[in-house]
C-alpha cells in the first residue's frame, strides 16, 4: 500500500474517533468541515494535496489524468483539424466521460483550429472555456493542464514575439540571454493560460541532415546542458508554467541522421555525450520530461524502463511528470511492433515510466485499453495512482486548482512584447564566419539586397512558427526580415533586387551586395535533408549560382544565411563575408542589420561543426577528434569551420591564466583582451584535454564557457567554474556501463577553438 493511502486512512480514522467522543467534539468537527478536504487547502504542499485528492478518485478518474488529447478533438467536427467552435458533445466525451486531464496544441493547433482569430485573447478565452468545462463537468472539479510547444517564444500565437530558434541561442554562448528569452516566453504562455511548455530541447546534434537540427542548442553536451538549464529556469520563472526537458534521451543521435530513426550507441557514448545535457536541465528543476520518439540500442525509448526509470528516476532523482511524445505509446504497437495491441502498448509504456500519454487522436480508446490493462493485471493500481498523483501535484504546484483562469482581456499585452530583447537575441545568435574586410557596411553605402530569404517572414522565423512547418501562407504574422532591417538602418541606400539579372545589372551603382540565402523552413521528418548543401536547383533556387554571379561583378558580396543548419555553401563559399543568422526571429532583420552595419560587434560562436562536404556525416568535434590510428590523408575532423568558431570586428586574445580546484569545483581563469577595434561582447569557451587517458576522449572537449563585455583596449580576467564531474568518463572495457568517474591524471585547459593546438604549460594544468 502506498504512503498516501495510509495517511488518508489515518486522517479518516482520527476524525471518526473525535466524532464518537463527547463534549468538545462539535467544534473540532465543524473546524475540520470548514477547512474542507486537504486538497482544497491552498497552504498545504502540492504533494500533500495531490496525495489527498488522488485517493478520492476512482480508477477512471485517475486514468484520465494519464492522457493528453489534441485540442482539435474538441472543436468543429472533432476530427482534429476541422475549424469550428467548441463542440459540447465532444467536450463531454473527452472531459467528462473520459476525465481527460490534459489538452495540447500541437504545432499549428490554433484556437478552434482556425475558426477563431489567432490572438492571445482567443487563446486565453478558449483555454479558460475548456478549463471551466472540465471544472464544472467532472465529479471532483479537476482542472485540466494545457500544453503547447513554446520553443522560441509562444510560437503558435500570431504576433507573439518570436526569438531565435535554439541553435541561434546556442551560438550566443550566453546563458543569461537564454534565461531572459525564456522568461519572456513564460510570461506569454502564462497570459494565455498555457501552463505546460514543451521546451527546452536538450537533444545533442550529431548530424545536420536532421530536420530538427535547429531545435537543439548544438552538438556539445555541456553547452546544450547549460543552455537547457537556463531555459528551464526562464520558462519556470513565472511559477505558472512547467518546462519539459525533451526528448529524453539521445534523440539527436540517430545513425542515419533522419528523424525518429534508430540510435545504436554504446552506453559509454550515451552516458558521456548524450545524457549530460538532459541531466543538467533536470538539475535546474524541470517539472516534466518528454520521451524520445526513436529507439536506442534496439528498444523504443517509450518502452524502456531502464531509460525512464533506472536512469531518469534512479540516477537523476527526477520526481516530476514523464510524457510520451506524439502518439508514441500507440506506436509501440503500430510502428515498432513490440506488442500485439494497444492494451499491451500502454502497459509497456506505463510500466517503463510514462505518466502521461500524448494521445492526440483517441482519448476514449486510451481510457478503455488502460482500464483493461489494469483489470488484466498488466498495470498495478498503485502505478496508476502514482502517475495520476504526479500530474495532480504539478497542477497544484502551478496554481491551476486555485487560479484556473486568466484575464483574457489582458492577454493581448503579449503582442510585440520584449522586442528589444528579441533584437539583441538575434544579434547575439548570429555567427560571423568569414570577413575579408567587406564588413561592417557603412550606412552611406549603396547596398543591393537579393536572395530568396531576403524578405521572407517564414524563412526568418523557421519551423514551429504559427504553423508546424513554419508560417502558413496568408498568415498575418509579422517579422522584420533582413531586407527590412537593413532598410531601417540604411534607408534608401538599401534597394532590393528580385532576381539575379536585376541584381547583377545594378553592379555599377552598388557598393556591396547582401545575398540572403538558405532553405525554406520546416520541422521534424519532413525537414530532413539527404544533402545538406545550399540549394542550387530550379525548385529552391539557383542560390549558389546567384552568389557566384554577384562575386563575378567584382563588388563585395556579403552572404547572410537564414537556415536550419550550416549548409555546405559550394560556390557561395567565395563570398567576401558570411554571416550565419539561423532563424533569427521577429526582430531578426534588426539584429542582423546591427551586425552588418557594425552598431553591434558580432560575438556568436558556432555551436556545431560546419561541414566542408555534405557527406561529412555524422559530424561533431566530439566524435571526429577522438584519437585514432587513421592513416589516410589529412585529419579526420576536417570542417569548413570548427565548433566554437566565430569572428568579430575587434582583435581579441584569450588565454588561460590559472586553474584551481576547490571541493568539487574547478575554476579556470581566462584573460581576455580587446587589443584593437570596437567594444563588444566576447564568448569564452573553455576546453579540456587529457595527455593520457585510458578511455578515449576527444582532443578537446568543452567544460564551460562565459560571455563578457570588453571595451576597446580593455583586458579582463574572468573565471569559468564547473563541477569536476563534467570530466567524468565511463571506466572499463568495451561493455562498460556507468557511473561516470574522473580519471586520475593531468587535465590541460585551453580557450580559443577546438582545432587550436594545446600546449601543457603549468598554469593551465590541473592534476586530479
Ligand atoms: C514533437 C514534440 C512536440 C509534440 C507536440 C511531436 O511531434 O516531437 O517535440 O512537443 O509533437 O507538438
Ligand atoms: C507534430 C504536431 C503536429 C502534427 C501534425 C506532429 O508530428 O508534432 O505538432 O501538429 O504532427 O500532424
Amino acid at each position: 500500500m502506498s504512503a498516501p493511502r495510509s495517511r488518508w486512512r489515518l486522517r479518516v480514522a482520527a476524525a471518526a474517533a473525535v466524532l464518537t467522543a463527547t463534549g468538545v467534539v462539535a467544534t473540532t468537527v465543524s473546524t475540520a468541515t470548514a477547512a474542507g478536504p486537504l486538497y482544497k487547502n491552498p497552504t498545504a504542499s502540492p504533494q500533500a494535496r495531490a496525495a489527498d485528492l488522488v485517493m478520492r478518485m476512482n480508477l477512471s478518474e485517475q486514468i484520465g489524468q494519464m492522457v493528453q488529447i489534441q485540442v482539435g478533438k474538441l472543436y468543429g467536427d472533432c476530427g482534429g483539424y476541422t475549424p469550428g467552435p467548441l463542440n459540447r458533445g465532444c467536450a463531454k466525451d473527452v472531459l467528462s466521460t473520459d476525465n481527460v486531464g490534459s489538452i495540447l496544441s500541437g504545432g499549428g493547433d490554433v484556437p478552434g483550429e482556425g475558426y477563431y482569430q489567432n490572438t492571445p485573447r482567443t487563446w486565453a478565452q478558449q483555454i479558460n472555456l475548456l478549463e471551466k468545462y472540465a471544472i464544472q463537468h467532472t465529479r471532483l472539479h479537476i482542472p485540466i493542464i494545457y500544453g503547447a510547444d513554446v520553443v522560441h517564444g509562444h510560437n503558435d500565437v500570431v504576433n507573439a514575439t518570436l526569438f531565435p530558434q535554439q541553435i541561434g541561442l546556442g551560438s550566443s554562448f550566453d546563458t543569461s540571454l537564454v534565461r531572459q528569452v525564456q522568461g519572456s516566453a513564460s510570461r506569454a504562455a502564462t497570459a494565455t493560460n498555457v501552463r505546460w511548455a514543451f521546451a527546452p530541447v536538450a537533444d545533442v546534434d550529431t548530424n545536420s541532415r536532421w530536420g530538427r537540427y535547429y531545435e537543439s542548442f548544438g552538438e556539445d553536451p555541456h553547452l546544450d546542458g547549460a543552455m537547457a538549464a537556463a531555459a528551464v529556469e526562464g520558462l519556470q520563472s513565472t511559477g505558472r508554467v512547467a518546462a519539459t526537458v525533451k526528448h529524453f534521451a539521445g534523440y539527436g543521435a540517430s545513425d542515419s541522421g533522419l528523424d525518429r530513426t534508430p540510435a545504436d550507441i554504446s552506453m559509454r557514448s550515451f552516458e558521456q555525450y548524450q545524457l549530460p545535457s538532459y541531466a543538467h536541465a533536470l538539475q535546474a528543476g524541470a517539472d516534466t520530461v518528454m520521451v524520445n520518439s526513436g529507439s536506442i540500442n534496439g528498444i523504443p525509448a517509450t518502452g524502456s524502463r531502464y531509460l525512464l526509470t533506472t536512469i531518469l528516476r534512479g540516477w537523476y532523482g527526477f520526481k516530476g511528470v514523464v510524457i510520451s511524445d506524439w502518439n508514441d505509446v500507440q506506436a509501440l504497437e503500430t510502428r515498432y511492433h513490440i506488442v500485439p495491441d494497444y492494451e499491451h502498448a500502454i502497459a509497456v509504456a506505463v510500466n517503463a515510466g510514462v505518466d502521461v500519454t500524448m494521445e492526440p487522436y483517441n482519448a476514449d480508446t486510451f481510457v478503455t485499453e488502460a482500464t483493461r490493462a489494469v483489470q488484466d493485471g498488466l498495470i498495478s493500481r498503485a502505478r496508476v495512482r502514482q502517475a495520476a498523483e504526479r500530474v495532480l501535484a504539478l497542477k497544484f504546484k502551478l496554481g491551476i486548482f486555485d487560479h484556473p483562469y486568466v484575464n483574457a482581456s489582458q492577454a493581448n499585452r503579449v503582442l510585440r512584447a520584449d522586442l528589444a530583447l528579441a533584437r539583441r537575441a538575434a544579434a547575439e545568435s548570429s555567427v560571423l564566419v568569414k570577413n575579408d574586410g567587406a564588413l561592417p557596411l557603412k550606412t552611406s553605402d549603396k547596398i543591393v539586397v537579393t536572395g530568396p530569404a531576403a524578405d521572407s517572414v517564414a524563412d526568418t522565423l523557421g519551423g514551429w512558427s504559427v504553423g508546424w512547418q513554419g508560417v502558413p501562407a496568408g498568415s498575418p504574422e509579422r517579422a522584420v526580415t533582413v531586407l527590412k532591417g537593413l532598410q531601417q538602418a540604411g534607408g534608401s541606400n538599401v534597394t532590393y533586387a528580385a532576381d539575379q539579372a536585376t541584381a547583377v545589372g545594378e553592379a555599377s551603382s552598388a557598393d556591396a551586395y547582401v545575398a540572403v540565402v538558405g532553405r525554406p523552413p520546416g520541422a521534424e521528418g519532413p525537414n530532413d535533408v539527404r544533402d545538406p548543401s545550399l540549394p542550387n536547383d530550379p525548385v529552391l533556387g539557383q542560390q549558389q549560382d546567384l552568389v557566384a554571379a554577384l562575386v563575378a561583378t567584382g563588388k563585395p558580396v556579403v552572404v547572410v544565411l537564414i537556415d536550419d543548419r550550416p549548409d555546405v555553401l559550394g560556390k557561395a563559399q567565395d563570398a567576401n563575408a558570411i554571416l550565419m543568422a539561423w532563424r533569427p526571429g521577429t526582430q531578426g532583420g534588426m539584429g542582423v542589420a546591427d551586425l552588418l552595419y557594425g552598431t553591434r560587434n558580432p560575438s556568436g560562436l558556432l555551436p556545431v561543426t560546419w561541414p566542408k562536404r555534405p557527406t561529412d556525416q555524422p559530424n561533431t568535434y566530439i566524435y571526429q577528434t577522438m584519437p585514432t590510428t587513421y592513416n589516410g590523408t589529412g585529419p579526420v575532423y576536417d570542417p569548413q569551420y570548427p565548433f566554437g568558431f566565430g569572428l568579430s570586428y575587434s582583435k581579441t586574445t584569450t588565454a588561460v591564466s590559472s586553474v584551481a580546484a576547490s571541493g568539487s569545483d574547478v575554476t579556470v581563469k581566462v584573460t581576455v583582451a580587446n587589443t584593437g577595434g570596437p567594444a563588444g561582447a566576447v564568448s569564452v569557451p573553455v576546453y579540456v584535454s587529457q595527455p593520457l587517458s585510458r578511455v578515449l576522449v576527444p582532443g578537446k572537449r568543452l567544460v564551460g564557457f562565459t560571455h563578457v563585455w570588453l571595451d576597446s583596449g580593455q583586458t579582463r580576467t574572468v573565471g569559468v567554474t564547473f563541477d569536476k564531474k563534467v570530466l567524468g568518463v565511463v571506466p572499463g572495457d568495451i561493455a562498460a556501463v556507468g557511473p561516470l568517474a574522473v580519471e586520475h591524471g593531468q587535465y590541460v585547459f585551453s580557450t580559443g577553438t577546438v582545432t587550436d593546438t594545446v600546449t601543457p604549460s603549468g598554469s593551465n594544468t590541473l592534476t586530479l
